[in-house]
């Protein structure tokens, strides 16, 4: 198992209870970026405990739910959960074999690729696996943030700090993955705490497949 596999684990402990102002403001960036149009089908990556998972689903027709933490995933299905959101256990590094390809209108990624180091391997998978005209969203913590030392991480209960195995990706590093496998920027936005002269908090994207 993979660090980042085995922390993602031991976070699902903690990670619905736990103070995270990320987290947090993640789930509000969502939903204002994707409103409340019909989302169609929705392929989430890195759903964790479910946070966004019920949200989606609410205006979706099917949901797809990814994870590679068995322990992330337990929390998510235990949630109250329409019949039309299924899960599947899958490492978004190797090549992505949990459905379907060309099925999906939206694909998310929320908090997920601070910790994918190859940035343009995961949008080629996304991108086969939007129908044409199909968006991918992305909601990250922001470089800006990390550049002056956030990542993620958490208390244990035994008062552990552990920190989540993460990469550094700029903001031309997300266009330039996304442009090379085909996909339009379409909306860019940053989320910031009360404080806006200090760095903002979130990064967040939608990229559209070409017809
Ligand atoms: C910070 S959590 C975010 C969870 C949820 N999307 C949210 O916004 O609350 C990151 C999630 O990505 C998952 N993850 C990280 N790397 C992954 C990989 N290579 N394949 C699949 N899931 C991964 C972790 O297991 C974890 O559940």
């Amino acid at each position: 198992m993979s660090a980042i596999a085995a922390a993602s684990d031991q976070w699902a402990n903690q990670y619905d209870t736990n103070q995270n102002h990320t987290r947090d403001l993640e789930a509000q960036a969502l939903r204002e970026m994707l409103g409340a149009d019909p989302l169609g089908a929705v392929l989430e990556i890195g759903c964790g405990t479910g946070k966004n998972t019920v949200w989606l689903a609410q205006r979706a027709t099917q949901v797809l739910a990814v994870d590679f933490s068995g322990e992330m995933l337990a929390r998510a299905r235990a949630k109250e959960l329409p019949p039309h959101i299924t899960f599947a256990q899958a490492d978004i590094t190797q090549p992505w074999d949990f459905a379907p390809a060309g099925a999906f209108d939206l694909v998310t990624f929320s908090l997920v690729l601070e910790h994918i180091e190859d940035l343009r391997f995961v949008f080629s998978q996304a991108v086969a696996w939007l129908r044409p005209g199909g968006r991918i969203y992305v909601g990250e913590l922001h470089p800006f943030k990390q550049y002056v030392g956030s990542q993620a991480r958490f208390d244990t209960a035994a008062g552990e700090r552990v920190a989540v195995p993460v990469f550094q990706h700029h903001v031309g590093e997300f266009w330039a993955a996304a442009q090379a496998a085909g996909l339009r920027l379409t909306e860019l936005r940053e989320w910031f705490d009360a404080d806006e002269t200090t760095p903002p908090r979130l990064l967040t994207l939608v990229f559209t497949r070409h017809p």
